[in-house]
């Protein structure tokens, strides 16, 4: 049933480019995307002037990513917010808005919550979902099913990737039938979409040099993961998957907020990985790793190809394949999911069922 991987999680994160395939050939024909199956036609989606995308854990993570996507491709303002937080804190809701409650099984109780909250405000909800049938999909006004099939491991992989492709297509379409985009932008967009199967392949491709890093790395004690925009989101959810299947303490920092206290923690060896995926933030977040770096970090640089300058700070430097900087996240997270991958199974830990976690978190 593990199709000849060790764990669950190792076959997720190679059937990713296959779930990711899946999930744009469900909503995108002959050039266009179609969103219709979802009930969320142009005509609806035009009138959409506010979203909130409410969600828990990795996928509040794909929300952060949505937020930077949605609002810089199709000028829609985006608050991103934990369900648990959203479901108590009496949310104020405008008129024209839309919420996106993203979940993996459905079933995650303070999402489901957060989704009824809406409903009795009168505002529609459109569920990104991999479970079908699941409660949030049957309650949700519209529904976008993500095609990542049944994801066994606890922490998740293949289906927080086909939630990023939601976003996308939710971003690039609400852009077109809003009219912020070009006709040319708007087929570029989706032409590079549809190599992002191959470029994910490409990443695992270099699977032997994370495995390497992660088990030299394995008695880390603290983990940093630094990054500023779309970066600060793939950080979060680097450091989700470190620590949640590695028991090592890790966080997450928006790069620019390390001197507003968390710098004092950067001592001899301790390891940073600074992610620096996107053009316009490059040379910002390099002078961080700079930063940390004379502190005594260790450093891991995570970046595109052709970027290859970044091994003057750090360490270890590993690239992605370049892609329109929006879909930086679907290739980036991939050495993260590794990295978290091989140090539990160097650890010896219980890889696809870490200790007091479960897969679907249906009681708050
Ligand atoms: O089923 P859901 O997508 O609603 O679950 C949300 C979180 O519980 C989930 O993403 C959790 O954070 C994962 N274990 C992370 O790998």
């Amino acid at each position: 049933e593990k199709g000849g991987y060790e764990h669950f999680m190792l076959k997720e994160i190679h059937e990713q480019p296959r779930a990711v395939r899946d999930t744009i050939g469900a909503y995108v024909k002959d050039g266009k995307i179609d969103l219709s199956e979802t009930g969320l036609t142009d005509e609806k989606l035009q009138e959409i002037e506010r979203i909130y995308i409410v969600a828990c854990g990795s996928a509040y993570h794909v929300g952060m990513v949505g937020k930077y996507v949605i609002e810089e491709l199709a000028d829609i303002p985006v608050e991103v917010d934990l369900a648990s937080e959203f479901r108590y804190r009496n949310p104020k809701l405008v008129k024209n808005s839309l919420v996106v409650i993203v979940s993996q099984s459905g079933e995650t109780a303070d999402s489901l919550a957060a989704l009824r909250l809406a409903k009795e405000r009168k505002i529609p909800v459109l569920g990104i979902v991999n479970v079908v049938g699941s409660s949030i999909a049957r309650e949700s006004d519209y529904i976008l099913y993500t095609y990542a099939g049944p994801e066994i491991s606890v922490a998740t992989t293949k289906a927080y990737s086909t939630q990023l492709i939601a976003m996308y297509l939710l971003a690039i379409q609400a852009a077109k039938v809003k009219d912020v985009i070009s006709e040319e932008r708007y087929a570029a967009l989706i032409e590079e979409l549809g190599t992002l199967p191959e470029k994910i392949q490409k990443t695992l491709d270099d699977k032997e040099r994370i495995q390497w890093f992660a088990s030299k790395y394995a008695n880390a004690k603290d983990v940093f993961f630094i990054g500023r925009g779309i970066d600060y989101a793939i950080s979060m959810e680097g450091s989700l998957k470190m620590k949640e299947i590695s028991y090592i303490h890790s966080e997450a920092y928006a790069a620019g907020e390390l001197k507003h206290g968390t710098i004092s923690l950067i001592e001899d060896g301790i390891l940073v990985v600074g992610v620096a995926t996107q053009a316009a933030l490059f040379e910002k977040t390099i002078s961080n790793m700079v930063e940390v770096k004379s502190r005594g970090a260790y450093l891991m640089g995570l970046t595109t190809y052709g970027n290859y300058n970044i091994e003057d700070t750090a360490d270890f430097a590993v690239y992605v394949p370049q892609t329109e900087s929006f879909f930086a996240t679907s290739l980036a997270i991939v050495p993260l999911q590794l990295m978290g991958y091989y140090v539990s199974v160097a650890k010896g830990l219980d890889v696809d069922k870490p200790r007091n976690l479960a897969k679907s978190v249906t009681v708050e």
